[in-house]
């Protein structure tokens, strides 16, 4: 009678101890298969997750020469403003980007050319004869001829362009 508890106690304990080997095996094998599958799933989708999203996420990042106009046309110590525009691509975005770029020499030998974006918030300066300077009505910020802030919040000088000169012809150097 004792022989049998004991060999039952035994069976019990042996099935219990089968059971959970087993019910361990089987959710290791289950795990290492669904780490293949996703892997194999992760392989193979991709490339076509890189082709669907790629050019919400790529920015153009083409440089551009653009001509202004003649290098004659540009007035020693007082700016001349070339306005501008083309189109830009960012990811699925396609724009107009629009501005005005101001060209300055005292000699017609040393050309600067400055955008026209206030370097304090970004809105839009212009030469203001009064003021003898670049003014930002936004925040009442003044630059001088060169660019230079000489008064208000902006952090920094105007911003230059590249420039080059081609068959007379003034280009400036836009990046996306
Ligand atoms: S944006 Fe030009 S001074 Fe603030």
């Amino acid at each position: 009678m004792a022989e049998e508890k004991l060999v039952h106690s035994e069976e019990a304990g042996g099935a219990e101890a089968v059971s959970s080997e087993e019910l361990g095996r089987r959710k290791f094998l289950g795990g290492i298969i669904g780490i293949v599958a996703g892997a194999v799933a992760f392989i193979v989708g991709l490339p076509a997750i890189g082709y669907l999203i790629s050019p919400g996420v790529k920015r153009q990042t083409q440089e551009q020469w653009l001509t202004l106009g003649p290098v004659d046309s540009i007035k020693p110590g007082l700016p001349t403003g070339f306005p501008f525009s083309r189109r830009v691509k960012d990811g699925w975005v396609e724009s107009t980007q629009t501005g005005v770029a101001f060209a300055v020499t005292d000699d017609n030998q040393n050309i600067q050319v400055f955008s026209n974006v206030c370097t304090h918030l970004n809105c839009r300066v212009n030469w203001d004869e009064g003021r003898d300077g670049f003014f930002c009505p936004c925040h009442d910020g003044l630059f001088g001829l060169h660019g230079e802030v000489i008064s208000g919040p902006p952090p920094r000088p105007l911003d230059q362009f590249q420039t080059k000169i081609e068959n007379g012809q003034l280009s400036i150097l836009l990046e996306a």
